[in-house]
């Protein structure tokens, strides 16, 4: 799992930067990976609202949000987005990266393709604020809701502070640690109460990935897919990402990973191996399915789709009686 830590705050040592790492630590302590941009240092251009991302997958404008931004949305499993108020809303360059994620938005509304982990990526949102108006936090909330909905993460709290202004007043905040402790636990029990399914096969870039991607679609909610091969391949297989496509399910940003790797971090409940026979690890205490597929690399459109159908109703299957 991922969480991806968005500081949305231009000011190097300030209050939003000690708040969110604050918030990553106490994630990595239940040994999740975590990872922060600082969106002030990236070159995100604001959206020029052009209409090619109505009509086409992804946004026509090349810079940082394109190159790095979108495939870590996609990526991450939980998105903290962190900001200090800046006149009742969200610092500029954060609304800039936020106005881009209209290329989510209209993937997933204009295009009908969808982000396979739509039912269990959360969104938390950060904030903070140097007065204490009632109303301070109503226009990030309202902004933060509507931008998880863009990148199908589903709004999952927020901790909001009045009253913060110089740098290192946040620290000041009675009961910060264990505002943060809670929070974070109540985030994460839901993510991690799910049984770990590890899909596996030699290249991850067909049928692994397929798998991985119908059973978060399906069971995001209930079962935590993961996939990766024992010789991982330089990228996915471009007709898989197509024949996923047709299903209206978004692999595209996904890359092909090593099963040891994997294994370093992780212990899967159940393994599902693809084929890739004697190369498939033993791992202690997991069961291990073989479900023995054909190799779709190379082959037509026409084949993929037969084992994609295949995967599906297996899936399904597996689903119901897990
Ligand atoms: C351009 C700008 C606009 C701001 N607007 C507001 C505001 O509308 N309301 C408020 O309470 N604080 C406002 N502030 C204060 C910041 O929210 C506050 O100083 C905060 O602690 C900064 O967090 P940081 O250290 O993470 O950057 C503003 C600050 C700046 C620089």
């Amino acid at each position: 799992m991922l969480a991806l830590g968005l500081n949305g705050s231009p000011r190097k040592g300030g209050n939003t930067e000690y708040l969110l790492s604050a918030f990553l630590n106490e994630i990595e302590k239940h040994k999740i990976a975590t990872k922060t941009i600082r969106v002030s240092k990236k070159t995100i251009s604001p959206c020029t609202e052009c209409g090619y991302c109505e009509e086409n997958d992804g946004c026509i404008i090349k810079d940082d949000m394109s190159a790095q931004i979108y495939p870590l949305l996609k990526e991450a499993d939980i998105i903290v987005a962190a900001a200090p108020i800046f006149f009742y809303g969200f610092p500029a360059q954060f609304k800039a990266l936020i106005d881009r994620s209209q290329a989510l938005w209209a993937k997933k509304y204009f295009l009908g393709i969808e982000d396979p982990k739509k039912k269990s990526k959360k969104g938390f949102l950060l904030s903070l604020g140097a007065t204490k108006g009632k109303n301070l936090f109503n226009g990030v909330k309202l902004t933060a809701k509507y931008f998880f909905d863009a990148i199908s993460a589903k709004p999952a709290g927020d901790l909001c502070y009045f009253k913060v202004e110089k740098p290192g007043e946040i620290t000041k905040i009675k009961g910060l640690e264990q505002d943060i402790k809670k929070a974070v636990y109540s985030l994460l029990t839901p993510l991690k109460t799910r049984k770990k399914i590890f899909f596996i096969c030699s290249e991850n870039a067909c049928r692994s990935q397929i798998a991985a991607a119908y059973a978060q679609y399906f069971a995001g909610d209930k079962i935590e897919a993961l996939s990766a091969g024992s010789a991982p391949a330089e990228k996915i297989d471009d007709i898989t990402i197509q024949a996923m496509a047709e299903e209206k399910i978004d692999i595209s940003d996904r890359k092909p990973k090593s099963i040891k790797k994997i294994l370093l971090n992780t212990t899967p409940d159940i393994i599902v191996s693809m084929g890739c026979k004697d190369k498939c690890p033993y791992v202690s205490g997991a069961d291990t399915i073989e479900w023995n597929l054909p190799d779709p690399a190379g082959k037509s459109i026409e084949f993929v789709k037969k084992i994609r159908e295949d995967i599906k109703n297996k899936i399904l299957d597996f689903i119901n009686n897990i």
